[in-house]
């Protein structure tokens, strides 16, 4: 017997850091999915993960639903995915959450959402020790969600409308050793940096409002400041400050760096009818447009 089941990548649209210190962020889900196919067999366990970076998210998702429930067959695992490993969108948690909902599926658990949430924000600390979960909330619930911490708020915004553009740096961010970084930063400064997550906090509440108003304009502005807010920190790079000012200069309404920085993709909020010459400012300044549609479904069963 076997099941087949996918979930969607994410990107963060305003208050990442400021969310790994309790303040609010939001995130939403993208169009590009990985598949998981799980495989009731007699024994053993087999992993065939070609475009998956990192094994343990699945191992470890495997071990902990075999614990906590019992499981005594084996089981075949693999995976497919839509997108690269490089561009940050979360394809750990991704696999985590797919092979989370494959399980429940083939097991006839019945687990709710929010029961796979909080075994897939578990199962990420194990392997990665660092982390606010944002990713897997968004794999699961999908669509655009204001999120605290280890899911003490998961909120689905009413949304139905997102024109982001999407530029990877080409740069592949290091998360875990950014938010290890800034944490070091913030043990000698905490006043400092804890005023400047307040006023993320502000933007994020600001956003929340906006977003669901539809009011792009503002949420142009908010993506800026919060821009301006990780420069702050100290975790934009040139690369990503480049882009997201040639997005601003061709006429977007605002652009921010997506995720830790370092690396990775930034996001520009634009108008459609200026979508293409954005597009094309970002790849003068060095970008990858990258066409993934935003506030997508969350873990499916395919088959
Ligand atoms: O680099 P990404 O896209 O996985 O985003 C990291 C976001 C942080 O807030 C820096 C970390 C976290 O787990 O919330």
């Amino acid at each position: 017997m076997r099941v087949i089941a996918s979930a969607p990548g994410k990107l963060m649209l305003f208050g990442e850091h400021a969310v790994v210190y309790g303040f609010p962020c939001i995130v939403t889900a993208v169009s590009s999915r990985i598949t998981v196919e799980v495989e009731k067999v007699d024994s053993g366990f087999k992993i065939e993960a070609p475009q998956v970076k990192d094994v343990r998210f699945i191992e470890e998702s495997v071990r902990f639903f075999k614990e906590k429930f019992d499981i005594k067959t084996g089981l075949n695992i693999k995976t497919k995915s839509e997108f690269s490993s490089q561009y940050g969108f979360g394809s750990s948690s991704a696999v985590t959450a797919a092979v989370l909902y494959g399980l429940n599926k083939l097991f006839s658990l019945n687990l709710t959402k929010r029961e796979l949430f909080n075994f897939g924000y578990e199962i990420n600390l194990r392997v990665q020790k660092v982390g606010s979960g944002f990713d897997i909330a968004a794999a699961i619930f999908g669509k655009t969600v204001y999120f605290v911490r280890a899911g003490k708020i998961i909120l689905p915004l009413k949304i139905n409308e997102l024109p982001l553009v999407i530029g990877y740096s080409g740069i592949k961010a290091d998360t875990p050793k950014i938010v290890q970084a800034l944490k070091l930063k913030i043990e000698k400064n905490k006043r400092n940096f804890f005023s400047i997550f307040e006023e993320i906090k502000n933007i994020v509440e600001e956003a929340k409002v906006n977003l669901i108003k539809k009011n792009w304009t503002k949420i142009g502005q908010l993506m800026t400041k919060n821009h301006q807010l990780l420069q702050d920190l100290g975790v934009s790079t040139k690369k990503l400050d480049q882009m997201c000012q040639a997005a601003t200069e061709a006429g977007a309404y605002g652009a921010k760096l997506s995720g830790a920085g370092g690396g990775d993709c930034m996001i520009a909020l634009v108008d459609e009818k200026i979508r293409e010459r954005v597009e094309k400012a970002i790849e003068k300044a060095g970008g990858q447009v990258i066409k993934v549609l935003p506030h997508a479904l969350g873990v499916r069963i395919e088959k």
